[in-house]
């Protein structure tokens, strides 16, 4: 009887388990279900990396996986303005490209869906948000693009640190980024912050104090690059690798260097977009954008960040970085600091640009 009944109860047992595992196995396949019905086989991007960067990238994602991909190309700030505007009716599924300070900022107020692609094991601990919000693609240092021709007419050598930007000589005759639409100036003034130990009124005096020597703050962080090879101004502060590619887009007047005080860098992301309305699409985005495929294309449309997957081929125009000194750059600190000092910025040094 004894034994009958522990069989009985074991039948029992095992039919529930088996009927659970069922509807266990009905659920997922309710949920995969309604997320594969839900995407629309299309991938939308909000892209921070150069508008040639962006269009080869989302065209290179479409060949290799067959999914649709269209991009709008923003500078970091604008990006996740939009992405703020669109919070309940998703116009973007997926932000790539642009320094993480941005996409921690955007996670901090719930834009975003962390998520740790299956592809971001390879990626190093440094470069990837500790609780999966953004991962790296790409890193860059920022560096000082200048017209030699200009600094000789003006009787100066290269700026060699931040300190030499301040010359009278160069009298608004710099051009930089407004950071609170640029992720470029903003790494500039987080940079300042870093090398304040971290003391944000003293970093704001520096950028006070650079100010006379500043021609106009532009949206987007590579437009000094243009300013400076066109002679409109002897300095461009932006990233190294925009003035790289300017270089070789026909401007070998240019010429590259870096403060010794230390420089800032970015870790440009990928991320998801919370309540994205392709998640499918989505992530496969962020998983091929990982891989050493995605990560060669920039070279083939002159932008030469250093790739984050270890795998990835580094062309010989990527300026190593272990060549430059830099300062301790923490992406996650600066995105939480960075729409009060933005804010800061924006009424103690500069209004940002309004078109
Ligand atoms: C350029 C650089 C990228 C950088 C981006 C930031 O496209 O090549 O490396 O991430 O600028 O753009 P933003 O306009 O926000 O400064």
């Amino acid at each position: 009887m004894a034994t009958n009944r522990i069989r009985g109860n074991r039948a029992l047992l095992a039919t529930a388990m088996a009927a659970s595992l069922l509807l266990g196995a009905a659920g997922c396949a309710r949920e995969g279900g309604a997320e594969a019905s839900k995407d629309g086989g299309v991938v939308h991007v909000v892209c921070g990396a150069t508008e040639d960067w962006c269009a080869a990238t989302t065209k290179k994602f479409t060949e290799s996986t067959g999914v649709k991909a269209d991009f709008v190309r923003l500078s970091s700030g604008e990006a996740l303005a939009r992405i703020k505007a669109g919070k309940g009716n998703a116009e973007f599924d997926v932000w790539y490209g642009g320094p993480a300070d941005g996409y921690a900022s955007a996670g901090d107020e719930g834009l975003l869906e962390p998520y740790v692609s299956p592809n971001a094991g390879v990626i190093p601990a440094k470069y990837k948000d500790p609780q999966g919000v953004w991962t790296g693609v790409y890193v860059g240092a920022l560096g000082f693009c200048s017209n030699s021709k200009l600094l000789t007419e003006r009787g100066i050598g290269l700026p060699d640190s931040w300190t030499a930007l301040l010359n009278q000589k160069l009298a608004k005759d710099i051009g930089i980024a407004h950071p609170s639409t640029s992720g470029t100036a903003y790494t500039t003034l987080w940079t300042q912050v870093q090398l304040a130990a971290g003391d944000e009124g003293k970093a704001l005096d520096y950028m006070r104090k650079l100010h006379p020597n500043v021609l106009q703050y532009t949206k987007s962080g590579s437009a000094p690059a243009q300013m400076t090879a066109r002679g409109e101004v002897a300095v461009g502060v932006i990233f190294a690798h925009d003035c790289v590619a300017t270089m070789e887009a026909g401007f070998p007047d240019l010429r590259l260097s870096f403060p010794a005080e230390g420089t800032g860098y970015e870790t440009g992301g990928v991320a998801l977009v919370k309540n994205a309305k392709n998640p499918t699409s989505a992530r496969k985005f962020v998983d091929w954008a990982l891989t050493t495929e995605a990560q060669e294309v920039g070279p083939s449309v002159k932008a030469y960040q250093f790739p984050t997957n270890p795998g990835a081929k580094v062309s010989e125009k990527v300026i190593p970085l272990s060549g430059i000194k830099m300062v301790d750059y923490d992406a996650v600190a600066a995105g939480k600091a960075k729409s009060a000092l933005n804010k800061r910025f924006d009424t103690e040094v500069a209004q940002a640009p309004k078109s």
